[in-house]
């Protein structure tokens, strides 16, 4: 998949728009995932497996990464916590069996940068054993309060980082929020309960120069539901969104492509501000608005957002 490159964003970047869960414990959805769309499935070792299964599901995502076709999908594994009893095994596990044929790890429940560069460490060690040429990357979430006030810290640890993903699942829990299985407030609440934690999540991770990836939608039969909050965590700079059912995979896709209008508005721009740069100027204006060097940026980022999923 061809990288996004970005003036503020490490470059590069990949493409994000949806990440598909899968429990790595059940084998029968891993062909339907890798057909799904997505722009990255993660095989998952923590909360979507009971503890017993656990060790075994680690052989099964092993042999999914190495059996299955999984296209120009990125292929990733979340492991367990850092402070659990499988975390050390699923990294070398998975690592050292699934080989070249792992892209991504996913390591969740992050409280502090140390989380994420002991993974780091650990991976370096690997794949200087293993004689492994390409780096593993790493996505991190930050679902935890001492996570999302770390979460600077966390989305500069690491050269390996691609992403910080929000989880409001795991997040609700360690902020004891009111809210239901889909974590909407289960009491009026005035604006949108999310905004805080999503926009600190952002900017932390902008300032690592990583994408952000919003949190998992747990009701797979609310379309409306799921864009409207793909949406929101969209306009704040998110780049992409977590799925939990292969259905919300196109709408993360349409919701994080840039739209035609949003593309032919971005040239229009591009093309006045630099035949006002010609003539010397610094501003312009097009159809009665201000165009500037701020807004030609935001232009070229989004043009080259739409070069990347058209090269796709
Ligand atoms: C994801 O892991 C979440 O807790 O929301
Ligand atoms: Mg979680």
């Amino acid at each position: 998949m061809p990288p996004v490159p970005s003036p503020s964003l490490r470059s590069p970047l990949p493409v994000r728009r949806s990440e598909l869960a899968t429990p790595a414990s059940n084998e029968r959805m891993f062909e339907k995932a890798a057909r799904s769309g997505a722009d990255l499935v993660f095989l998952d070792l923590e909360d979507a497996v009971a503890p017993a299964q656990r060790p075994d599901a680690r052989k099964k995502a092993v042999e999914a990464l190495r059996d299955i076709d999984w296209g120009t999908t990125a292929r990733a594994v979340r492991i367990n916590g850092v402070d659990t009893e499988w975390c050390h095994d699923d990294v070398i596990d998975i690592v050292t069996r699934a080989g070249e044929q792992l892209d991504t790890i996913i390591v969740p429940k992050a409280t502090a940068a140390r989380d994420v560069w002991w993974v780091d460490t650990l991976l370096t060690q690997l794949e200087t054993k293993l004689r492994r040429e390409r780096p593993i990357r790493l996505e991190v979430l930050i679902e935890d309060v001492a996570g999302l006030e770390h979460a600077v810290e966390i989305a500069t640890v690491s050269d390996r980082l691609d992403a910080l993903i929000f989880g409001a699942g795991d997040f609700s829990v360690s902020m004891g929020t009111r809210v239901d299985t889909n974590f909407v407030p289960t009491v009026p609440y005035p604006g949108d309960f999310w905004h805080h934690a999503r926009a600190r999540v952002a900017v932390a991770a902008r300032i690592g120069g990583v994408l952000a990836i919003d949190a998992p939608y747990p009701d797979y039969r609310d379309p409306e539901g799921y864009t409207r909050e793909a949406g929101y965590a969209s306009a704040l700079g998110f780049s992409g969104k977590w799925a939990i059912h292969p259905s919300q995979v196109e709408l993360a896709n349409e919701v994080y492509s840039p739209t035609p209008d949003e593309v032919e508005n971005a040239r229009r721009n591009v093309e006045a501000y630099r035949e006002a740069e010609r003539s010397g100027l610094g501003a312009t204006g097009v159809d009665g608005k201000l165009v500037d060097a701020a807004h030609v940026k935001l232009a070229e980022e989004l043009l080259a957002r739409a070069e990347a999923l058209r090269a796709m």
